[in-house]
């Protein structure tokens, strides 16, 4: 009765679809936790590359069924579009395999219209969100005025809801930040067609994982952005509103602890970051933009969901080391490594240091990041391409020593290594 639990323990777009896609092919059911189409997974399977925002990548698994959560925000017009997508190029999307939560909260038009409107009234102190009206959907959440995917069940009911939920949020967008509100009675007329298409696919979810795990099943939990953007425990304010650490799994699909066997963490060998909010590695020289691409690689640093060029740096192993403290992770999965091919010094941060002190850990959690310097270890670099490395000892002597840095500064091992976008380019270490 295992649960595997899988996140990401940067800034989000750690490569986790990549490692999801790996792990499920050894699981049976893969389910979504937290977050909503914010997120972004690409996966390269042959020569077609699938861009999944909501459905967790185990979909492309024939053997897999694939839950989204009761602690994701959901919003109705992208999912059927997301079925329809998949559909199209032949993956089986039907309710035998994919199920959704009736506990998941909807985004309807006027989550999506509030988040952009109080972005803009931000100004100078905005988050960078995707727009996608995900903190507004927690809100109402919170608030407890949200509406649910199990209000779809009841067509004409879920219609009202839909209608006075944008009507009333109308009102803030029309007084307060003086913009056009979408219409309530067409947002709920689409929302009732979105429902009807949904309707099969609602189902007690958080029962079902329980039954399966009693009867042996292995679970594994995917995590949707990334630990220092965690509500939280992230880097506050600039953070989602959802619970992307490892006990966000156990809310977010109601499962208990007792079933947990491994926590996986994934990491860039780099670190970036999108949107706003401090990033200590941050590099603005030709080494961010090696690290970034020019955008005409599907795998280049840009945004899956919002095209936004991601800000890039050294791989931070102070943050690193807090993720593995908060996620209580088991083990590291790296991407990317590939990416550091033809770098001379690579560096990673190995402490901080402010006002003459150095710290090996955040004194103030990673809300404050402000003041600190950090200090490097540079490494030395390798030049050979890694895409045709299949295994630990074909890896550069220097990019293995890249590695096992990494898993003496976390006290962890790194078990999985991606070194380019396709399903085999993949190191697994110790039989794992
Ligand atoms: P929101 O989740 O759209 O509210 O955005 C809040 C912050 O989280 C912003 O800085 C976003 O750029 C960031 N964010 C949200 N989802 C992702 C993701 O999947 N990858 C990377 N950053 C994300």
């Amino acid at each position: 009765m295992p649960l595997d639990i899988l996140v990401g323990t940067q800034w989000g777009d750690e490569g986790k679809g990549r490692i999801t896609d790996l792990l499920a092919a050894q699981s049976d059911i893969v389910a979504r936790y937290g977050g909503g189409d914010n997120a972004g997974h690409t996966v390269t399977v042959g020569d077609q590359i699938f861009k999944l925002h909501l459905i967790p990548s185990g979909i492309l698994h024939p053997h897999t069924l694939c839950i989204l959560g009761n602690g994701m925000v959901v919003n109705p017009a992208l999912l059927v579009e997301e079925i329809d997508h998949l559909a199209s190029l032949g993956v089986d999307v039907s309710p035998q395999r994919l199920l959704l939560s009736g506990s998941t909260h909807l985004i309807t038009p006027a989550h999506l219209a509030l988040d952009g409107a109080e972005e803009a009234a931000r100004g100078g102190d905005k988050i960078g969100t995707t727009r996608r009206g995900i903190g507004p959907a927690y809100a109402d959440k919170a608030a407890r005025r949200g509406i649910r995917a199990f209000d779809m069940l009841s067509l004409e009911q879920f219609g009202e809801q839909v209608e006075d939920q944008v009507a009333r949020v109308g009102e803030l967008l029309t007084k307060i930040y003086h913009i056009d509100p979408p219409d309530p009675k067409k947002a709920a007329q689409a929302y009732q067609t979105y429902a009807e298409r949904l309707r099969p696919y609602v189902a007690e979810t958080s029962a079902f994982i329980s039954q399966k795990l009693e009867q042996g099943q292995v679970i594994l939990a995917e995590g949707a952005q990334g630990t220092l953007l965690d509500l939280d425990h992230g880097t506050y304010p600039f953070v989602t509103s959802s619970h992307p650490v490892a006990p966000g799994a156990l809310l977010g699909l109601g499962i208990g602890a007792k079933h947990l066997r491994r926590v996986i963490g994934v990491a860039k060998a780099f670190q970036t970051r999108v949107g706003e909010g401090p990033f200590p590695t941050e590099l603005h020289d030709t080494i961010s933009e090696h690290l970034r691409g020019t955008g005409q690689k599907p795998w280049d640093e840009f945004g899956t969901t919002t095209g936004r060029p991601r800000r890039c740096g050294w791989l931070d192993s102070v943050l690193l080391r807090y993720a593995v403290r908060v996620n209580g992770l088991t083990e590291l999965a790296i991407t990317k490594l590939d990416i550091l091919s033809g770098l001379n010094f690579p560096h990673i941060a190995v402490a901080y240091l402010r006002d003459g002190q150095e710290y090996q850990d955040l004194p103030h959690g990673p809300s404050d990041l402000s003041g600190f310097t950090p200090i490097y270890k540079k490494l030395r670099g390798w030049e050979s391409d890694l895409w045709e490395v299949k295994a630990w000892d074909q890896l550069p002597k220097q990019a293995q020593d890249y590695v096992l840095q990494i898993e003496e500064l976390i006290s962890l091992p790194v078990q999985i290594i991606s070194v380019g976008p396709e399903r085999e380019q993949v190191i697994r270490r110790r039989g794992m």
